[in-house]
């Protein structure tokens, strides 16, 4: 029943296209994130083959998780929850089809062009030229269906997570465009515009925002509408959710010179994105509250629902991210993290442990209901979940002690002011802690596949659910 009226009322196919490529680039994403971990660990798989060097795997890898994992993640949300609280259709289907299969060849160009040594060599904005052209088209047609479905909205009110995806939908569009501009030079090569330091800060401001408003503002879309909705109560307080948003994206803007301390840029700048980062620590916690306090009064629910606990996680997760950043913007305490793995532990308890869960417990809700079925195995997702936070936090912790270990060894001086430590002596001291990390990572992709083999069973099983959409999707 629920399949029939909606198939009809709302665009799904295009919604479900985007999910099950979630789950799919997901893998890839994260299944070269595990060997390029190896690769730090044990460096002859790097298989002397160029294309298959850490150097460009690692573009690989953030593209594939960031963009492809979590654009897609964002496409099929973005899409579903604009629909669902406008209570209208998607404005126009063959436009919201060419947003499915322009993302995807776009993808599909970064897998080619980036081990193949294509690169811009901004972080983020590896891919060439030709390939920001296509993607800079497929954001303005995105905007325009994202957009026109709000225009054409059935009720008044633009319920908060369209406020998170709008502004999402605007900042990245200048984002790309102004970091973007180059000089083409062949086909696939081509020149920064900007030179120095003017380069690096419009690089940062570009990296930093799209921390902050593609991998932050627009979960925090999705964590506004699934926490919620996989609850079955209301947000905790809708007008600081309005606070919050508001607050977030004027002070995420100026926070990017904290990736440069140190450098050529004037040093006022640098103080004064150390200051913006701390002050972003209130809007970002105050977006954490309003979700975890969602659940007051019925806590109890973590204890036997599992994709909840992916969204609840998620939130700490978030609130330790957000929490850590700001001291690490600080001088004195970015002047021993920067160029450390604590950085990267940084890195992904935001990656692991927010964007990835909040995504996974929004795709947990979503595919069941898209086929109009029943989840095959509750105990399943509670596997995935135990893995996933083992595999996290063996992750993090590595990288915490490593980066800590590596900063104090590089500083430590001889009275005479000679280095004690050589830096080969440094690179030895993480080995331990790159193969914990890979074995955190594997973990973390193990969970992936189960949950591609839970939502397969899903799927193609035949157990309809015959309830409408609020029904958890807890058979058993
Ligand atoms: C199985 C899971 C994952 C593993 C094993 C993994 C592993 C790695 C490794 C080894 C690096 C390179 C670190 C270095 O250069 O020292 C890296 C970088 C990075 N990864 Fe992951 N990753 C995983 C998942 C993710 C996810 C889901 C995201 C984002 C949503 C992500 C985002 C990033 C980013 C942004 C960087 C670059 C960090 C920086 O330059 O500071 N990763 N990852
Ligand atoms: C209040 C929020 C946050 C602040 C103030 C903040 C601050 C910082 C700082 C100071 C660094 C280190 C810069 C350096 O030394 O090079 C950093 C790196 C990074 N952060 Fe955050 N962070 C925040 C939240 C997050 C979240 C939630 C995520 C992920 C979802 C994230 C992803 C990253 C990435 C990918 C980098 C590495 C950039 C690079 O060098 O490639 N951050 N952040």
């Amino acid at each position: 029943m629920f399949m029939q009226e909606s198939e009809t009322t709302y665009n799904y196919k295009v919604v479900r296209q985007f999910a099950i490529m979630t789950i799919i680039w997901g893998i890839v994403g994260m299944a070269v994130g595990v060997l390029i971990a190896a690769q730090l660990a044990w460096p002859v798989l790097n298989f002397d083959i160029p294309w298959l060097t850490f150097s460009r795997l690692r573009p690989l890898h953030t593209n594939a998780v960031i963009f492809a994992f979590g654009g897609s993640a964002l496409f099929a949300t973005s899409y579903y929850i604009v629909q669902r609280t406008c209570h209208a259709r998607l404005c126009d289907d063959r436009f919201a089809a060419f947003t499915f299969w322009g993302w995807q060849l776009v993808i599909v160009a970064a897998v080619i062009t980036l081990p193949l040594g294509y690169t811009s060599s901004k972080e983020y904005a590896e891919l060439e030229w030709p390939i920001d052209v296509l993607i800079t088209v497929i954001w303005v047609v995105y905007a325009y269906v994202f957009f026109g479905t709000i225009a054409r909205r059935k009720v008044k009110h633009i319920y908060v997570a369209n406020w998170f995806f709008g502004a999402y939908i605007i900042t990245v569009a200048l984002l790309h465009v102004f970091n973007s501009m180059a000089i083409p030079v062949s086909f696939m090569k081509s020149y920064s515009m900007y030179a120095g330091v003017q380069d690096a800060m419009v690089q940062w401001w570009y990296g930093h925002n799209a921390v902050g408003f593609f991998l932050t503002a627009a979960f925090l879309g999705m964590m506004y509408y699934f926490v919620p909705k996989q609850a079955e109560r209301p947000i905790y307080s809708y007008r600081l959710s309005v606070v919050h948003f508001w607050a977030l994206i004027f002070v995420y803007i100026w926070a990017g010179p904290h990736h440069l301390h140190y450098t050529a840029l004037p040093d006022w700048t640098q103080s004064l994105g150390m200051v913006m980062s701390l002050i972003l620590l209130a809007p970002s916690w105050g977006g954490m509250i309003n979700g975890l306090m969602t659940l007051s009064g019925a806590w109890q629910k973590l204890r036997t629902d599992p994709v909840l606990r992916f969204l609840i996680v998620s939130l700490s997760f978030y609130g330790m991210s957000t929490f850590e950043g700001p001291m690490m913007s600080i001088k004195t305490v970015n002047a021993l993290s920067h160029y450390t793995d604590w950085t990267i532990g940084h890195v992904h308890s935001g990656a692991l442990g927010w964007v990835a869960f909040i995504t996974i417990g929004s795709m947990y809700y979503l595919i069941p209901r898209l086929y109009g079925r029943a989840i095959y195995s509750v105990k399943l997702i509670d596997a995935h979940f135990w893995i996933s936070t083992v595999g996290i936090v063996l992750y993090i912790t590595a990288m915490w002690v490593s980066g800590i270990m590596q900063g104090l060894m590089w500083r430590a001086i001889h009275p005479d002011g000679t280095l004690i430590y050589s830096f080969v002596e440094s690179v030895q001291a993480m080995h331990p802690f790159y193969i914990i990390r890979t074995v955190g990572g594997a973990f973390f992709l193990l969970g992936m596949l189960i949950m591609a083999y839970n939502l397969w069973k899903t799927i193609a099983g035949a157990k309809p659910v015959t309830a409408t959409i609020p029904v958890p999707a807890m058979a058993h």
